[in-house]
C-alpha cells in the first residue's frame, strides 16, 4: 500500500468479508508534494527531452526505490565516475565533459566517447537513501561546521572538515551527495535531473542546473515550478524510524558505538531547524580509506574524503559504503580505515559479545 510520506494520515482498517480492506482517508496534501511525488516516480522518454547527450536512468524511481519510493539503490544501480591521476601519482585531473560516465546513452549520440578511453581513474557511486533528507537540508551550516577538527587538535587521529563550495561568489557548506559537492536539496533537484535524467531545467544562477542541451526538445525541458515539487516530495519523506527493538542488546550496542568511536564521526544527532536530527553523521569529509587509495578528486574533497553517511535506515540500505563494496554491516565497519582505522581496531578487540551488540544496534536503525 502506498502509504509513503503520509505519517500523519488518518489510518483505518476494516475487516470484511475475511478480506482486509484497507482505507486511506487522505488529508490534504501539499499539491506540490503530490505532483512532485508523479515527477519521481514517471518514466521519462525521448519526447520529454530525456537524455542527450547521456543519462543514467529514465526515471528518479529506478534508482531510489529501496524499501520505497525515495530509497535507496541496489549494486547494480550505481552510477561511474572517471578522471585521470597519472597512474596514482597525481595530480588528478578531469577530462573533457567532467566524471559522469554514463550508464546509458540514447542512440547515435557519441559525445564525449574519446574521455573515457584517457580515464586511468574510476570510481563507482552507490544511489543513496533520500527517507528524511528534508531534516537534513533544515540544518543550519554552523551545526556542522561545530563538529569540524582540521588539525586534529584532540589528538584522536580523527579530522572532519566542512565541505565549501562557493555559490553565487559565497562559500556554502556542502552536505549532499558522496562528498558532500551538493549544498541544498533544491541544487540536488537540479542537479539529478540533468546528470542522471540528461532534463534540461532553468538556471537558477547557483551553478547546479543546465538550461539548455543538444536535443530537439525545446529547453529548458522542465519548468521551475516542477523542480519545486520535486524538491518538495523529497524534502517531504520521513525519516526512517527505528525498529525499535526493547532487546537490552541494542542499548548496550548503542554504548559500545559511543566507547569504541563509531560515535566521533557518526555523530548521533544535530540540531535542526526543527529540532534535533538522529541521522548519525556530522556530515563532515573523512577519509576512511586505507593509503594509497585512488578515487576522484574535487576542489576541497580530494581523493578519498567522503562524507560520513548518515546510518538512520541502515539496515535496509545493503551494500555499504561510496561504491557498495561491503554487503553486510559487519563488511562495512572492516572496510574502515585512515582517520577510522583506530576505532576500526577498537571492535576488533573488543569481546563478540559487544561486537554482536553493536550489530544489533546497527540493526535496529
Ligand atoms: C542511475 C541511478 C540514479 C538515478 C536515475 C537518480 N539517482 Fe539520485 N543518486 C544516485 C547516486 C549514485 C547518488 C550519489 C551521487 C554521488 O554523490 O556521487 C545519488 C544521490 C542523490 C541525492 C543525494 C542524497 C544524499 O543523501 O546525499 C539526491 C537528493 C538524489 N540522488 C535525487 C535524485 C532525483 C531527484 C533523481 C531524479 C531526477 C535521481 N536522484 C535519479 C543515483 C541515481
Ligand atoms: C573517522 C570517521 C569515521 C569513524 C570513526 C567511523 N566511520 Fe563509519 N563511515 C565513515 C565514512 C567517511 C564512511 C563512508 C566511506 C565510504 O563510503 O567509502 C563510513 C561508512 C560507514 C557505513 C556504511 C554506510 C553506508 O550507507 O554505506 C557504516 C555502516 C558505518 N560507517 C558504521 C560505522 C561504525 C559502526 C563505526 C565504528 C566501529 C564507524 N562507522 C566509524 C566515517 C567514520
Amino acid at each position: 500500500m502506498a502509504s509513503l510520506a503520509l505519517g500523519s494520515l488518518p489510518l483505518l482498517s476494516l475487516g470484511l468479508a475475511g478480506a482486509a480492506v484497507v482505507l486511506l482517508l487522505q488529508a490534504a496534501e501539499d499539491p506540490a508534494v503530490t505532483r512532485g511525488r508523479e515527477l519521481f516516480d514517471r518514466s521519462f522518454h525521448r519526447a520529454d527531452g530525456l537524455g542527450t547527450p547521456e543519462m543514467n536512468g529514465d526515471s528518479c524511481r529506478a534508482c531510489h526505490s529501496d524499501p520505497v519510493l525515495g530509497g535507496a539503490g541496489a549494486l547494480e544501480l550505481n552510477v561511474t565516475r572517471f578522471g585521470r591521476d597519472n597512474n596514482g601519482l597525481g595530480p588528478f585531473v578531469e577530462l573533457p565533459g567532467g566524471q559522469g560516465l554514463s550508464k546509458l546513452r540514447p542512440p547515435h549520440v557519441t559525445y564525449r566517447e574519446e574521455a573515457p578511453m584517457q580515464a586511468d581513474c574510476f570510481e563507482q557511486r552507490q544511489p543513496p537513501s533520500l527517507l528524511g533528507i528534508g531534516l537534513i537540508d533544515s540544518i543550519p551550516a554552523a551545526a556542522i561546521v561545530a563538529n569540524e577538527d582540521p588539525n586534529d587538535l584532540d589528538g584522536d587521529g580523527i579530522r572532519g572538515v566542512a565541505r565549501r563550495l562557493t555559490v553565487q561568489g559565497v562559500i556554502e557548506i556542502g552536505r549532499f551527495g558522496w562528498k558532500a559537492q551538493i549544498p541544498t536539496l533544491h541544487d540536488f533537484s537540479h542537479d539529478a535531473l540533468v546528470q542522471e535524467l540528461g532534463l534540461t531545467t532553468p538556471d537558477d544562477g547557483r551553478g547546479f542546473a543546465i538550461a539548455s542541451d543538444g536535443d530537439d526538445i525545446a529547453d529548458p525541458e522542465l519548468n521551475a515550478v516542477q523542480v519545486g515539487n520535486l524538491t518538495a516530495f523529497m524534502a517531504s519523506l520521513p525519516a526512517p524510524a527505528r525498529a525499535g527493538s526493547t532487546d537490552p542488546m541494542v542499548a548496550l550496542g548503542q554504548q559500545v558505538f559511543t566507547e569504541i568511536g563509531c560515535a566521533k564521526c557518526h555523530v548521533p544527532t544535530l540540531q535542526g531547524l526543527g529540532g534535533p536530527v538522529p541521522l548519525f553523521s556530522d556530515l563532515l569529509l573523512h577519509n576512511v580509506m586505507a593509503p594509497g587509495y585512488r578515487g576522484m578528486a574535487e576542489p576541497g574533497a580530494g581523493a578519498g574524503m567522503f562524507r560520513t553517511p548518515p546510518l538512520w535506515g541502515i539496515r535496509d540500505t545493503a551494500p555499504y559504503m561510496h561504491d557498495g563494496r561491503a554487503e553486510t554491516l559487519t563488511a562495512a565497519i572492516l572496510a574502515h580505515d585512515g582517520e577510522a582505522v583506530a576505532v576500526r581496531t577498537n571492535f576488533q578487540l573488543r569481546p563478540q559479545a559487544d561486537r554482536d551488540a553493536l550489530l544489533r544496534f546497527l540493526g535496529d536503525l
